[in-house]
């Protein structure tokens, strides 16, 4: 897992964690006290998007990420900024640590929780670290060709013994018929007031797939077990079968013809509430 990778890469994950900042704007200036940014991953969505969007006076902002480099990362790069801490945590764990139950004002995560396959658990402990009336934000990518991908992948003779687990790379939303109403009614379920839960069509365009699909290999765990020349063969061939589905367009810009990959998936955003008469 490289930090240094993702972090050189992850231009759509940045434009679209900006779009859903602008269109909360209001409700999170007005957000302080202990927050947590969950899947934080190098930190630099946490430090340079969704710090600056919270009350600027009174916040500490937690950024946990279950992948320890990514946090080690993040601790030397944005270590220096008082209102900033970060802490490895997996959020599918059974085993909550003390420190962070009803810990938490407002919870957030962007591009992490379609990695928990335990859905309910990771919903369950977010449900948990939060304070009676505390809130969450999330953005989940609920379809993505990548999940397809990756399925043939975990076929393959040449991956398969490092892929063991293949529901763990693919989102817990992929294969359901109506996503929008699994979310809702897990979260309802848990306790949580469901103010907003929408299922979205995006779609990113760029010149070619090489940034995206860099940010994605660069988090795959089990590529640190494969030898140098089957992880170069699992990017080119998972670059291939991603390339293969998608669609390119040429438009004219500044007189000049240049091709674009169209990106289409489907997020998932969801704004609750941890009811006040709820004890934890
Ligand atoms: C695509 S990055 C997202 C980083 C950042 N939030 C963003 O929007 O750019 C996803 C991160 O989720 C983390 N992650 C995956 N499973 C997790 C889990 N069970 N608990 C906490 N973090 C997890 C990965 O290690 C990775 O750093």
């Amino acid at each position: 897992m490289s930090p240094e990778e993702y972090v050189s890469f992850d231009d759509l994950q940045i434009s679209k964690v900006k779009n859903l900042i602008d269109e909360f704007e209001e409700e999170l200036i007005h957000m302080s006290g202990q927050c947590m940014d969950i899947g934080c991953g190098p930190g630099d969505v946490t430090k340079n998007i969704l710090l600056p969007a919270l009350d600027p006076n009174a916040v500490i902002l937690e950024g946990t990420d279950v992948s320890k480099n990514m946090i080690e990362f993040a601790k030397k790069t944005y270590g220096n900024e008082k209102r900033l801490k970060f802490e490895v945590l997996d959020i599918q764990t059974k085993s909550l640590p003390e420190k962070y139950i009803s810990g938490f004002d407002h919870i957030f995560s962007f591009h992490a929780l379609h990695w928990c396959y335990n859905i309910q658990q990771a919903l369950e402990n977010i449900y948990c670290m939060l304070r009676p009336g505390g809130s969450i934000l999330l953005l989940i990518v609920a379809t993505h060709d990548i999940f397809e991908v990756m399925k043939i992948m975990a076929q393959d003779f040449r991956f398969a013994e490092y892929i063991q687990d293949v529901k763990k790379y693919i989102s817990p939303f992929n294969d359901s018929a109506e996503p929008r109403k699994k979310l809702r009614k897990l979260l309802k379920n848990i306790g949580f007031e469901v103010h907003h839960c929408s299922l979205r069509e995006t779609t990113y365009s760029s010149k070619n797939s090489n940034h995206f699909l860099s940010s994605i290999i660069s988090i795959y765990p089990f590529l640190d077990k494969m030898p140098h020349d089957r992880k170069e063969e699992f990017k080119k061939e998972f670059t291939r079968e991603f390339e293969e589905r998608k669609i390119t367009y040429k438009t004219i810009q500044n007189n000049q013809e240049q091709t674009f990959v169209l990106d289409l998936y489907k997020i998932l955003i969801v704004n609750a509430q941890k009811k006040y008469n709820n004890i934890a």
